[in-house]
């Protein structure tokens, strides 16, 4: 774990429910730095960490369940407040001495409550109010020294308190949009309760990350992969302010990069933040390799594997570094399970990097920030909204957006008539709500007439979709006229294309991408 010395620090322990990392965003986006840690780690790991408040979240076990996951009884004496969500709650209960009890239906959704108007917690929070629910097992006794604070139809003890002890539950989820107020419910517990600065800005991480690793990067040198995403760009931002010119980017243009793309690397990184930017011109080289090969995880697998070639003669010309840059971002860190330690990308395109680099040790500068307050910090750090808010895209590129062989031609097509929906997305004001969309040529060619003679061209497809977190998507409802100037458009001004489709599928059962 990065330190961040002289920040409060809330630690939010893992009981394994659903919103865990969105309870930990919700603290972050009071401005209050938190971490996410296993339930079971040890009591003395707790003390050192020295929390301003703990957060136990909610989970999938029943309290009275034999191996339940379980809580060191004396964080509740270290006088550090504590608030427990859903599971975190009937924990309380349990180890202080209240009950829990089974219930026969599951409560779930959105649910009337009513709270008390004299707890800290419901300051400024009206009485009669919307919770969201989601639980089967309830609390029906709250320990000696706790009083009820709020009530549903079912649910007798929906929130709990020993207000001299700091210690709160709740068994609704505060961190779900759906329970009104919810935000103001825990920026109580954070402010009131935990009595937070709320001093976490990005503005002060670049300033703290950068001071850090000035001392630690001084007469060092640093090498970074640049892929053109939005982590590993942030991630050579930051450590060319603490580094300058000990920090060496290497960009591989595999020609498969979306148009404008490559160009706004050299721009952004080599030109305008005069990074040492070493810029390799690989296209070919890619393009000979994939020539004839039409099978997707074949063309997936040429890609790895050329791209570590690549990069493996441009490190051994540098030589030996001191540390390899990584884009690691916190649901990378809180994914790999145990949040210590360090978890290369599955991304395949830097993967298999440090097996090819010889380097001393790896510096994740971004492995504490969730994808929203990495792109503050790369805007803080001066890089453009092209950059900081460019849509995921994968390692393999274009290639797994032309169906069959790759070729220069489908490549040009394709670039064109992507930048042309790209274009229009954003005229049309839809960028912010469409997680993602492209152009797609397919491996079906079909006729058609321009002017007074016949065509013979694969057909586009384009795709769009909104998601949270590309696990599922549904495709995005864009109106028609948007859809009709974007046809429009892409049959006059790209060579080779004669008929455009709209892919309506979401994600299960079809992918995002194509291959
Ligand atoms: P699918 O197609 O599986 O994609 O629904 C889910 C998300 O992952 C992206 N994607 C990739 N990203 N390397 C990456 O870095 C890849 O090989 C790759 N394949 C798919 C895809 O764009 C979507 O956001």
């Amino acid at each position: 774990m990065q330190k961040n010395k002289g920040h409060q620090k809330v630690l939010i322990l893992d009981f394994g429910g659903q919103y865990n990392q969105l309870i930990a965003r919700r603290v972050r986006e009071q401005k209050v730095y938190c971490d996410l840690l296993p339930y079971d780690i040890s009591f003395e790991k707790i003390k050192e960490y020295a929390p301003i408040g703990i957060i136990f979240t909610g989970g999938p076990n029943s309290v009275y369940e034999e191996g339940a996951p379980r809580v060191d009884e004396r964080v509740f004496e270290l006088g550090v407040p504590v608030l427990g969500i859903c599971y975190g709650c009937q924990l309380i209960a349990h180890e202080l001495g209240g009950k829990v009890m089974h219930a026969d239906t599951r409560e779930y959704g959105k649910c009337e409550i009513e709270y008390s108007k004299d707890s800290l917690l419901f300051k400024d929070v009206s009485s009669r109010n919307v919770c969201w629910m989601s639980h089967t097992d309830y609390v029906s006794e709250v320990p000696a020294g706790f009083r009820i604070t709020a009530t549903t139809k079912t649910c007798p003890a929906a929130a709990f308190e020993n207000s001299d002890k700091k210690i709160y539950g709740v068994q609704f989820h505060t961190e779900v949009h759906h329970t009104a107020e919810g935000e103001k419910i825990l920026h109580n517990f954070l402010f009131d309760v935990c009595k937070a600065d709320g001093d976490w800005t990005m503005s002060n991480f670049v300033a703290q990350q950068v001071e850090n690793l000035r001392e630690k990067l001084e007469g060092k040198k640093v090498l970074c992969a640049l892929s053109g995403g939005v982590d590993s760009a942030v991630a050579a931002a930051l450590i060319h302010r603490a580094a300058g010119d000990n920090l060496t980017c290497v960009f591989v243009d595999h020609g498969l990069l979306r148009k404008g793309e490559a160009e706004e690397v050299v721009s952004v990184f080599g030109e305008k933040l005069k990074m040492n930017l070493i810029k390799i011109d690989a296209k070919e080289r890619f393009l000979s390799r994939l020539a004839g090969v039409s099978e997707p995880e074949k063309k997936r697998k040429i890609i790895g594997e050329e791209f570590i070639k690549v990069f493996e003669v441009e490190a051994k010309k540098i030589g030996a570094v001191d540390f390899l840059v990584q884009g690691t971002i916190y649901p990378d860190v809180i994914e790999s399970g145990k949040g210590v330690s360090a978890v290369i990308k599955s991304h395949h395109n830097v993967g298999g990097l440090p097996s090819v680099v010889d380097f001393k040790e790896i510096i994740e500068p971004l492995r504490d920030l969730f994808k929203d307050e990495v792109r503050k910090v790369g805007t803080e750090l001066g890089l453009p909204d092209t950059v900081v808010r460019r849509q995921p895209f994968p390692g393999p590129g274009l290639a797994i957006r032309i169906m069959g062989e790759v070729t220069e031609q489908k490549l040009k097509t394709l670039r064109d008539a992507d930048f042309i929906l790209r274009e229009e997305i954003a005229k049309a004001g839809l960028d912010k709500e469409i997680w993602q969309y492209f152009a797609v040529i397919t491996s079906t060619s079909t006729v058609g007439v321009m002017g007074d003679s016949r065509t013979y061209e694969p057909v586009i497809a384009l795709r769009a979709v909104t998601s949270v977190d590309a696990m599922t998507a549904d495709w995005a409802k864009i109106p028609y006229e948007v859809l009709e100037k974007i046809s429009s458009r892409i049959i006059n001004e790209v060579d080779h294309a004669n008929r455009i489709v709209y892919d309506i599928t979401s994600k299960p059962p079809a992918t995002i991408e194509w291959e």
